[in-house]
């Protein structure tokens, strides 16, 4: 569904250029759960916004279900993003202005749906993330878990292709991202979601069926979970990281 095709990204101007990221290239099938690492500069986060179309790339190409995002106009983007993008961030990025119901039917509301059919798809989506008795309230009146939750459910309420997300456990205790995670799975597993996620963090990284390891903007290595339990794959993921070398404990 999504191929990234030799791209380069730089930034700064003629006397100082950053490489962020050199000749990058995978695919992505439909219904995988990929996991990005790399230490801190590495390149992730450009990655993810040049696949989010929130960032241009200098070169190469990025097609999602067959269409180059770059040859998108403004008004096409928008939309683009909204019908087949979904998007969970470390800080929620939830409206505070709107009731948790408001924040999740978003996507909807601005593509011009009719009331009753945005109400049908938040209640449908909140059932499956268990968050339907929070519906009502602000995000201020609801736990980070459920912010998180939140999040989740806006990201696939309009039945987005793929969901995007930058170190989506970082700012919750190990409780809630175990949560989280587990719900990212069942995103992935029941309801057919892709997910593409930038993390630190090993234990995270191993509930991804794959792995890239990102070095220097570079694809360092990639790992595949195969049939293996979470345990035997997140050894792997470490082992990766000690071979990647630099500071490891910036990465796990
Ligand atoms: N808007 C920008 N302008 C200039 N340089 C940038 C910009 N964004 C990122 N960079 C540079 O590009 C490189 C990659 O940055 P990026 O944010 O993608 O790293 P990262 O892997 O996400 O790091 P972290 O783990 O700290 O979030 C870094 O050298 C960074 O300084
Ligand atoms: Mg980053």
């Amino acid at each position: 569904m999504l191929q990234v095709k030799n791209i380069e990204k730089y930034y700064g101007s003629k006397n100082h250029v950053t490489k962020a990221l050199d000749r990058i290239s995978f695919n992505v099938a439909e219904g995988e759960f990929i996991a990005i690492m790399g230490a801190s500069g590495s390149g992730k986060t450009t990655l993810l916004n040049c696949i989010s179309t929130i960032d241009t790339v200098s070169a190469g190409s990025i097609l999602l279900n067959g269409t180059d995002i770059s040859d998108l106009g403004e008004r096409d983007l928008a939309r683009f993003r909204r019908e087949r993008l979904g998007f969970v961030f470390q800080d929620f990025n939830l409206l505070d202005t709107l009731t948790i119901e408001e924040n999740i039917g978003l996507a909807l509301t601005l593509n011009h749906s009719d009331s009753h059919t945005v109400q049908n798809k938040v209640q449908e989506v909140s059932e499956k993330l268990g968050i339907t008795d929070i519906l009502g309230k602000f995000p201020y009146q609801v736990s980070g878990g459920q912010k998180q939750r939140t999040a989740c459910a806006r990201a696939m309420v309009a039945g987005q292709s793929l969901l995007l997300a930058d170190e989506p456990t970082g700012a919750l205790d190990s409780t809630a991202s175990k949560n989280l995670l587990e719900i990212m799975t069942r995103m992935n597993h029941e309801m057919g979601a892709t997910i593409l996620m930038v993390t630190h963090d090993a234990y995270s990284a191993s509930y991804a069926s794959r792995v890239l390891f990102l070095k220097d903007g570079k694809i360092f290595n990639e790992l595949l979970r195969g049939e293996r339990n979470r345990s035997v794959f997140y050894r792997e993921i470490l082992n990766v990281l000690a071979l990647l070398g630099g500071d490891i404990s910036d990465v796990i």
